[in-house]
């Protein structure tokens, strides 16, 4: 079975009663469980990680870079501050798949910076819950090609 690394990022642990209004009610154990059962019918093995720190983030890229074949990561606020999270991935050789909750773009402007857009494969944003599960789908497309 292909092997997929999803890591959420800081504050995603909150979803459900985090500004429910951007991001609506669902909360990240829910999403947790969509995606494994989405990763079973694409028979991926999937291991997902939420940490609040930027450096576990690191740390999680580098121990999983020869096990993930995919990683597919919302960094949530270090996209638009962290230069480390993309300087690790661009070191290692596992394609990877940005993700967002909402539509970075329709909200404050410094959301629109994102470190990273210039080294993952793409950018899946605002369709909430589903952005993680077009991720997958996308991650099992990158492994089929
Ligand atoms: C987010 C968008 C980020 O701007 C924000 O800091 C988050 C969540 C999203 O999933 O929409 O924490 O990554």
């Amino acid at each position: 079975m292909n092997r997929v690394l999803v890591i959420h990022g800081p504050n995603l642990n909150l979803l459900g009663t985090r500004e429910p209004e951007v991001y609506g009610a669902v909360r990240l154990d829910e999403i947790d469980r969509d995606l494994n059962s989405l990763a079973q019918e694409l028979e991926l093995e999937l291991r997902i990680v939420q940490t609040n720190h930027e450096g576990e983030i690191v740390e999680t890229i580098q121990n999983s870079r020869n096990w993930a074949q995919v990683i597919i990561i919302n960094p949530a606020a270090y996209t638009h501050t962290s230069i480390a999270i993309p300087d690790t991935l661009k070191a290692i050789s596992v394609p990877s798949i940005e993700v967002h909750m909402s539509n970075v773009y329709a909200r404050e402007e410094f959301r629109r910076q994102s470190f990273l857009a210039g080294v993952v494969v793409g950018r899946i944003m605002g369709f909430g819950v589903y952005s993680y599960l077009l991720a997958l789908r996308a991650a099992k497309a990158l492994l089929a090609r």
